[in-house]
């Protein structure tokens, strides 16, 4: 943690372009509470032409994900350990070309549900650093939320829900590598959801 954080950790600076915490990416892609790291080291590495920035508070995940780093190396991933809102505000408008959202907490009781991840709000600012035609994935095992995102994100004026039939959302797509907290699977069959920044 130590010696590999600070390596690895972009210097947020506000309205920066965030390709310029990479050497040589075209694109600049955001994993929301990566957890230890399964998807977002896939992506990376699936993906060497892109800057994939993760973001996670959780320490204890920061650290498994760096020692992954140590058998796979992946020179264009950076670790923001802290909270994902941090990068997002700093982010200029239209620089991200996707964002991933997998298995946010879900806080099931009502009078938590204010501290969702996904709000109407929090949807303006998504909206505003995703560039058009971007795609932002969000995953959840817990009904209550995923009916909680759907209603919002199609109340939302600048997504459109991509799904055309349910197999579309029922079924991981192949270029989207499972998550940690996925594979426990707890509440229920998780939803895929994908959707488009107009
Ligand atoms: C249920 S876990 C899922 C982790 C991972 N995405 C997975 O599927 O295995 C939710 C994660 O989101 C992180 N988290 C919660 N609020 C966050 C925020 N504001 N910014 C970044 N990460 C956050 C938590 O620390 C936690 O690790």
């Amino acid at each position: 943690m130590d010696k590999r954080l600070p390596e690895l950790a972009p210097r947020i600076r506000a309205g920066a372009d965030p390709r310029s915490y990479f050497r040589n990416v075209g694109d600049v892609w955001l994993e929301v509470g990566f957890g230890a790291g399964e998807h977002l080291l896939a992506q990376a590495l699936a993906n060497p032409g892109v800057g994939l920035i993760g973001a996670e508070p959780y320490e204890a995940g920061v650290a498994k994900l760096l020692s992954k780093l140590e058998k796979a190396p992946a020179p264009n991933l950076r670790i923001h350990m802290g909270d994902a809102r941090d990068v997002i505000e700093a982010l200029p408008d239209s620089s991200l070309g996707k964002m991933f959202i997998l298995f946010p907490d879900p806080w099931p009781k009502t009078r938590h549900h204010k501290r969702r991840f996904i709000q109407m709000d929090m949807l303006g600012h998504l909206a505003r650093v995703l560039k058009p035609g971007a795609e932002l994935r969000f995953a959840s095992d817990d009904t209550g939320y995923v009916a909680w995102a759907l209603e919002r994100f199609m109340a939302h004026p600048a997504f459109v829900w991509t799904a055309a039939c349910a197999a579309d959302w029922r079924k991981r797509p192949a270029s989207w590598p499972p998550t940690r907290y996925e594979a426990k699977a707890l509440h229920g069959p998780p939803a895929y959801l994908s959707f488009r920044r107009l």
